[in-house]
Protein backbone atom coordinates (compact mmCIF):
# COMPACT_ATOMS: atom_id res chain seq x y z
CA UNK A 1 0.00 0.00 0.00
CA UNK A 2 1.11 3.66 -0.71
CA UNK A 3 0.84 6.49 1.54
CA UNK A 4 0.30 9.93 0.37
CA UNK A 5 0.01 12.70 2.75
CA UNK A 6 -0.44 15.46 -0.22
CA UNK A 7 -3.05 15.48 -2.61
CA UNK A 8 -1.22 16.41 -5.93
CA UNK A 9 0.97 13.16 -5.56
CA UNK A 10 -2.57 11.56 -4.82
CA UNK A 11 -3.99 13.01 -7.62
CA UNK A 12 -0.91 12.18 -9.94
CA UNK A 13 -1.18 8.17 -8.98
CA UNK A 14 -5.26 8.45 -9.34
CA UNK A 15 -4.84 10.07 -12.87
CA UNK A 16 -2.18 7.18 -14.15
CA UNK A 17 -4.87 4.66 -12.65
CA UNK A 18 -7.59 6.24 -14.64
CA UNK A 19 -6.01 6.22 -17.75
CA UNK A 20 -5.16 2.36 -17.50
CA UNK A 21 -9.07 2.63 -17.42
CA UNK A 22 -9.26 1.25 -13.55
CA UNK A 23 -12.60 2.41 -11.57
CA UNK A 24 -11.22 3.90 -8.34
CA UNK A 25 -13.47 3.92 -4.74
CA UNK A 26 -12.91 5.76 -1.49
CA UNK A 27 -13.40 4.78 1.81
CA UNK A 28 -13.25 7.87 4.06
CA UNK A 29 -12.63 7.24 7.57
CA UNK A 30 -11.11 8.84 10.69
CA UNK A 31 -9.34 6.58 11.48
CA UNK A 32 -8.85 3.83 14.25
CA UNK A 33 -9.71 1.44 12.06
CA UNK A 34 -11.73 -1.92 13.38
CA UNK A 35 -13.23 -4.79 11.89
CA UNK A 36 -16.02 -2.84 10.25
CA UNK A 37 -13.87 -0.17 8.40
CA UNK A 38 -11.99 -3.30 6.97
CA UNK A 39 -15.30 -4.54 5.93
CA UNK A 40 -16.25 -1.36 4.06
CA UNK A 41 -12.87 -2.07 2.19
CA UNK A 42 -13.89 -4.91 0.82
CA UNK A 43 -16.82 -3.70 -0.50
CA UNK A 44 -14.85 -1.10 -1.90
CA UNK A 45 -12.75 -3.75 -3.63
CA UNK A 46 -15.53 -5.58 -4.87
CA UNK A 47 -16.62 -2.57 -7.14
CA UNK A 48 -13.67 -1.23 -8.00
CA UNK A 49 -10.14 -1.41 -9.26
CA UNK A 50 -8.16 0.67 -6.83
CA UNK A 51 -8.91 1.40 -3.19
CA UNK A 52 -8.04 4.56 -1.69
CA UNK A 53 -8.61 4.63 2.22
CA UNK A 54 -8.79 7.97 3.76
CA UNK A 55 -7.88 8.45 7.53
CA UNK A 56 -8.26 12.31 8.39
CA UNK A 57 -9.96 13.30 11.70
CA UNK A 58 -11.56 16.30 10.30
CA UNK A 59 -12.24 19.15 13.40
CA UNK A 60 -14.70 21.06 11.39
CA UNK A 61 -17.17 18.13 11.89
CA UNK A 62 -16.66 18.01 15.77
CA UNK A 63 -18.56 20.43 18.18
CA UNK A 64 -16.53 22.82 20.64
CA UNK A 65 -17.43 20.60 23.22
CA UNK A 66 -16.82 17.41 21.45
CA UNK A 67 -14.30 14.97 21.14
CA UNK A 68 -11.73 15.98 18.50
CA UNK A 69 -9.11 16.45 20.61
CA UNK A 70 -9.84 12.93 22.28
CA UNK A 71 -10.55 10.96 19.17
CA UNK A 72 -8.40 8.12 18.97
CA UNK A 73 -5.09 8.66 16.17
CA UNK A 74 -3.53 4.91 15.26
CA UNK A 75 -2.39 5.57 11.85
CA UNK A 76 0.74 2.94 12.32
CA UNK A 77 -1.84 0.38 13.26
CA UNK A 78 -4.37 1.57 10.86
CA UNK A 79 -2.01 1.30 8.19
CA UNK A 80 -1.14 -2.47 8.97
CA UNK A 81 -4.17 -3.50 8.82
CA UNK A 82 -5.03 -1.77 5.56
CA UNK A 83 -2.22 -3.34 4.09
CA UNK A 84 -3.71 -6.55 4.86
CA UNK A 85 -6.77 -6.00 3.55
CA UNK A 86 -5.45 -5.48 0.12
CA UNK A 87 -5.74 -1.58 0.08
CA UNK A 88 -4.28 0.31 -2.52
CA UNK A 89 -3.35 3.85 -1.10
CA UNK A 90 -3.61 5.42 2.38
CA UNK A 91 -4.41 9.80 2.38
CA UNK A 92 -3.83 10.37 5.38
CA UNK A 93 -3.30 14.38 4.93
CA UNK A 94 -2.40 17.09 8.00
CA UNK A 95 -5.13 19.44 8.49
CA UNK A 96 -3.18 22.71 6.54
CA UNK A 97 -3.58 20.44 3.25
CA UNK A 98 -7.27 20.08 3.77
CA UNK A 99 -8.09 23.41 5.34
CA UNK A 100 -4.90 25.46 3.47
CA UNK A 101 -7.02 28.91 4.19
CA UNK A 102 -8.46 28.17 7.25
CA UNK A 103 -11.49 26.41 8.61
CA UNK A 104 -13.60 29.74 9.93
CA UNK A 105 -13.73 31.02 5.98
CA UNK A 106 -14.00 27.62 4.39
CA UNK A 107 -16.67 27.30 2.01
CA UNK A 108 -19.12 24.50 3.00
CA UNK A 109 -21.26 21.85 1.69
CA UNK A 110 -24.48 21.45 3.54
CA UNK A 111 -28.10 19.59 2.83
CA UNK A 112 -30.53 21.32 4.76
CA UNK A 113 -33.22 19.54 6.98
CA UNK A 114 -31.71 16.38 7.25
CA UNK A 115 -28.86 17.89 8.91
CA UNK A 116 -30.98 19.65 11.36
CA UNK A 117 -33.16 16.56 12.48
CA UNK A 118 -31.64 13.59 14.47
CA UNK A 119 -27.92 13.48 15.89
CA UNK A 120 -27.63 16.74 13.94
CA UNK A 121 -30.05 18.20 16.80
CA UNK A 122 -27.45 17.43 19.77
CA UNK A 123 -24.28 18.25 17.02
CA UNK A 124 -25.61 21.28 15.50
CA UNK A 125 -23.31 21.99 12.48
CA UNK A 126 -22.03 18.52 12.43
CA UNK A 127 -23.31 17.27 9.35
CA UNK A 128 -22.43 20.39 7.22
CA UNK A 129 -18.80 19.16 8.37
CA UNK A 130 -19.04 15.87 7.26
CA UNK A 131 -20.62 17.06 3.52
CA UNK A 132 -17.87 19.46 3.33
CA UNK A 133 -15.03 17.26 3.85
CA UNK A 134 -16.29 14.65 2.15
CA UNK A 135 -16.96 16.56 -0.74
CA UNK A 136 -13.33 17.80 -0.64
CA UNK A 137 -12.30 14.37 -0.65
CA UNK A 138 -14.60 13.73 -3.72
CA UNK A 139 -12.98 16.76 -5.51
CA UNK A 140 -9.41 15.03 -4.55
CA UNK A 141 -10.09 11.95 -5.33
CA UNK A 142 -12.92 11.95 -8.00
CA UNK A 143 -13.98 8.20 -7.20
CA UNK A 144 -16.33 6.30 -9.14
CA UNK A 145 -17.61 4.72 -6.08
CA UNK A 146 -17.72 5.67 -2.71
CA UNK A 147 -18.63 2.94 0.85
CA UNK A 148 -19.66 4.41 3.63
CA UNK A 149 -21.67 2.44 6.78
CA UNK A 150 -24.69 1.97 7.58
CA UNK A 151 -24.32 2.58 11.20
CA UNK A 152 -24.01 5.95 10.31
CA UNK A 153 -27.58 5.90 9.13
CA UNK A 154 -28.09 9.65 8.88
CA UNK A 155 -24.71 10.18 7.61
CA UNK A 156 -25.32 7.94 4.52
CA UNK A 157 -28.67 9.10 3.92
CA UNK A 158 -27.24 12.90 3.71
CA UNK A 159 -23.90 12.10 1.78
CA UNK A 160 -26.40 10.10 -1.32
CA UNK A 161 -28.71 13.43 -0.85
CA UNK A 162 -25.62 15.89 -1.47
CA UNK A 163 -24.22 13.04 -4.41
CA UNK A 164 -27.99 13.56 -6.06
CA UNK A 165 -28.56 17.41 -5.17
CA UNK A 166 -24.87 18.20 -6.45
CA UNK A 167 -24.44 15.90 -9.54
CA UNK A 168 -21.59 14.71 -8.27
CA UNK A 169 -20.53 11.52 -10.71
CA UNK A 170 -19.90 9.14 -7.29
CA UNK A 171 -22.11 6.03 -6.40
CA UNK A 172 -22.70 5.99 -2.80
CA UNK A 173 -22.31 2.33 -1.94
CA UNK A 174 -23.90 1.51 1.64
CA UNK A 175 -21.38 -1.23 3.87
CA UNK A 176 -22.97 -3.35 6.59
CA UNK A 177 -23.05 -2.50 10.14
CA UNK A 178 -20.69 -4.97 11.70
CA UNK A 179 -21.64 -6.12 15.71
CA UNK A 180 -19.99 -7.49 18.36
CA UNK A 181 -21.32 -10.86 19.54
CA UNK A 182 -23.85 -9.24 21.84
CA UNK A 183 -25.30 -6.59 19.30
CA UNK A 184 -23.32 -3.83 20.02
CA UNK A 185 -22.35 -2.22 16.95
CA UNK A 186 -18.98 -1.73 16.06
CA UNK A 187 -17.58 1.84 16.41
CA UNK A 188 -14.35 3.79 17.14
CA UNK A 189 -16.01 4.91 20.20
CA UNK A 190 -16.16 1.83 21.82
CA UNK A 191 -12.97 2.43 23.51
CA UNK A 192 -14.51 5.01 25.69
CA UNK A 193 -17.17 2.77 27.17
CA UNK A 194 -15.70 1.75 30.90
CA UNK A 195 -15.50 -1.65 31.62
CA UNK A 196 -18.19 -1.44 33.99
CA UNK A 197 -20.75 -0.08 31.50
CA UNK A 198 -19.73 -2.61 29.08
CA UNK A 199 -22.07 -5.52 29.66
CA UNK A 200 -25.05 -3.27 29.26
CA UNK A 201 -23.81 -1.49 26.42
CA UNK A 202 -25.69 -2.94 23.85
CA UNK A 203 -28.96 -2.14 25.51
CA UNK A 204 -29.44 0.63 23.07
CA UNK A 205 -29.51 -2.04 20.35
CA UNK A 206 -31.64 -4.24 22.20
CA UNK A 207 -34.31 -1.40 22.66
CA UNK A 208 -34.44 -0.25 18.48
CA UNK A 209 -34.54 -4.61 18.03
CA UNK A 210 -37.73 -4.32 20.46
CA UNK A 211 -39.64 -1.39 18.46
CA UNK A 212 -38.89 -3.35 15.51
CA UNK A 213 -39.92 -6.74 16.58
CA UNK A 214 -43.28 -4.60 17.74
CA UNK A 215 -43.75 -3.05 14.96
CA UNK A 216 -43.43 -6.46 12.97
CA UNK A 217 -46.14 -7.43 15.01
CA UNK A 218 -48.46 -4.75 14.14
CA UNK A 219 -48.08 -1.88 16.82
CA UNK A 220 -48.36 1.32 15.04
CA UNK A 221 -48.18 3.72 18.27
CA UNK A 222 -44.39 4.92 17.24
CA UNK A 223 -44.56 7.62 19.63
CA UNK A 224 -45.50 5.77 22.66
CA UNK A 225 -42.99 2.71 21.65
CA UNK A 226 -40.17 5.76 20.83
CA UNK A 227 -41.19 6.71 25.00
CA UNK A 228 -40.74 3.27 25.92
CA UNK A 229 -37.42 2.40 24.00
CA UNK A 230 -36.14 5.67 26.11
CA UNK A 231 -37.50 4.45 29.08
CA UNK A 232 -35.70 1.05 29.19
CA UNK A 233 -32.42 3.06 28.02
CA UNK A 234 -32.42 5.19 31.41
CA UNK A 235 -33.40 1.87 33.38
CA UNK A 236 -30.54 0.54 32.09
CA UNK A 237 -27.91 3.29 33.78
CA UNK A 238 -27.34 5.36 30.15
CA UNK A 239 -28.57 8.43 28.72
CA UNK A 240 -30.56 8.50 25.92
CA UNK A 241 -30.54 11.03 23.97
CA UNK A 242 -33.21 9.94 20.84
CA UNK A 243 -34.82 7.18 19.83
CA UNK A 244 -36.68 7.62 16.45
CA UNK A 245 -38.98 5.92 13.75
CA UNK A 246 -38.28 7.32 10.58
CA UNK A 247 -38.96 7.04 6.58
CA UNK A 248 -35.38 5.57 5.36
CA UNK A 249 -35.18 7.99 2.54
CA UNK A 250 -36.08 11.14 4.29
CA UNK A 251 -35.41 10.87 7.75
CA UNK A 252 -38.94 12.26 8.91
CA UNK A 253 -40.62 10.41 11.29
CA UNK A 254 -42.46 7.73 9.88
CA UNK A 255 -45.99 7.72 8.73
CA UNK A 256 -47.97 4.33 9.64
CA UNK A 257 -48.53 3.22 6.02
CA UNK A 258 -44.51 4.21 5.48
CA UNK A 259 -42.97 0.75 3.99
CA UNK A 260 -39.17 1.49 4.86
CA UNK A 261 -38.55 2.22 8.02
CA UNK A 262 -35.40 3.09 9.94
CA UNK A 263 -35.52 3.13 13.78
CA UNK A 264 -32.84 5.46 14.77
CA UNK A 265 -31.10 6.17 18.55
CA UNK A 266 -28.28 7.93 20.06
CA UNK A 267 -27.43 7.27 23.68
CA UNK A 268 -24.69 8.64 26.10
CA UNK A 269 -22.40 6.28 28.23
CA UNK A 270 -20.20 8.43 30.73
CA UNK A 271 -17.51 9.06 28.49
CA UNK A 272 -19.06 8.40 25.04
CA UNK A 273 -22.17 9.13 22.86
CA UNK A 274 -22.93 5.85 20.67
CA UNK A 275 -25.67 4.88 18.16
CA UNK A 276 -27.36 2.64 15.79
CA UNK A 277 -30.17 1.87 13.92
CA UNK A 278 -31.98 -1.23 11.99
CA UNK A 279 -34.24 -0.80 9.17
CA UNK A 280 -37.21 -3.03 8.25
CA UNK A 281 -39.24 -3.31 5.27
CA UNK A 282 -43.38 -3.51 5.66
CA UNK A 283 -45.53 -4.63 3.26
CA UNK A 284 -47.70 -2.30 1.87
CA UNK A 285 -51.51 -2.04 3.09
CA UNK A 286 -53.45 -4.32 0.52
O1 LIG B 1 -17.77 8.47 9.29
C1 LIG B 1 -16.69 9.07 9.46
O2 LIG B 1 -15.70 8.51 9.93
C2 LIG B 1 -16.59 10.54 9.06
O3 LIG B 1 -17.76 11.23 9.35
C3 LIG B 1 -16.18 10.75 7.59
C4 LIG B 1 -17.23 10.21 6.63
C5 LIG B 1 -14.84 10.08 7.33
C6 LIG B 1 -16.02 12.25 7.30
O4 LIG B 1 -15.05 12.83 8.11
Amino acid sequence: MQIYHHIHSLREVLSEARVQGKRVGVVPTMGNLHAAHIALIKTAQLHCDVVVCTIFVNRLQFGLNEDWDRYPRTLESDSLKLNEAGCDFLFCPEEQEIYPNGMDSQARVRVPCMADTLCGKSRPGHFDGVTTVVAKLFNIIQPDIAVFGIKDFQQLAIVRRMAEDLCMPVGIIAGDIVREPDGLAMSSRNGFILAEERPRANQLNQSLSWICEQIASGERDFHALEQEAKQQISESGFKPDYVQICNSRTLESAAHDDAQITVLGAMYTQHARLIDNISLSLKPPL
